[in-house]
């Protein structure tokens, strides 16, 4: 009987935090989605063929901003302004969403591609989405995009 009620406490006080957290605030920033990049070996830079994690939450970008992905690209690129114009965006990943879900997460490895000594590479996300046509009644695909540093050491 005690421990009954202990786990009808317990589970009353999940409740109350669920509640609480979906109070979360959705900065503009937010609205393709907060991207995580991160390494499973903690390592700070990368070489081709090292692990990496990628985590993507479109909570605020689907339920406050409307922007639900149709799909999503993930490469590797250099800023235009910063690139030297030999480095092309290098694909790690293309994927939907499964419906309902507000979340994408998934492990790869960094492509064995040419990298170049001290080029500022992002890890960049690119959200395709589904709006509504100026007739009203078509549908006109948009994209925009959210991007996280890495440091690639260069090929040799
Ligand atoms: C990575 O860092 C975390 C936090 O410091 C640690 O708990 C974990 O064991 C580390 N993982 C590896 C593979 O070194």
């Amino acid at each position: 009987m005690k421990f009954a009620f202990s786990t009808a406490v317990l589970s009353l006080a999940s409740l109350a935090s669920a509640t609480i957290l979906p109070r979360q605030s959705c900065p503009e920033a937010s609205r393709f989605g907060n991207l995580i990049v991160s390494s499973p070996t903690n390592a700070t830079s990368y070489n081709p063929g090292d692990p990496i994690d990628i985590q993507v939450d479109f909570h605020c970008a689907i339920t406050n901003f409307g922007i639900v992905p149709q799909f999503i690209d993930y490469t590797i690129q250099v800023n235009e302004d910063q690139n030297n114009g030999h480095e092309a965006p290098i694909v790690l990943a293309r994927r939907t969403l499964a419906a309902g879900a507000t979340t994408d997460e998934f492990s790869t490895t960094i492509p064995f591609a040419f990298y170049f000594a001290g080029a500022p590479y992002n890890v960049v996300l690119t959200d395709t989405y589904p709006t509504q046509g100026t007739d009203g009644t078509s549908q006109v695909l948009l994209q925009g995009g959210i991007e996280a540093p890495i440091t690639i050491n260069a090929s040799s």
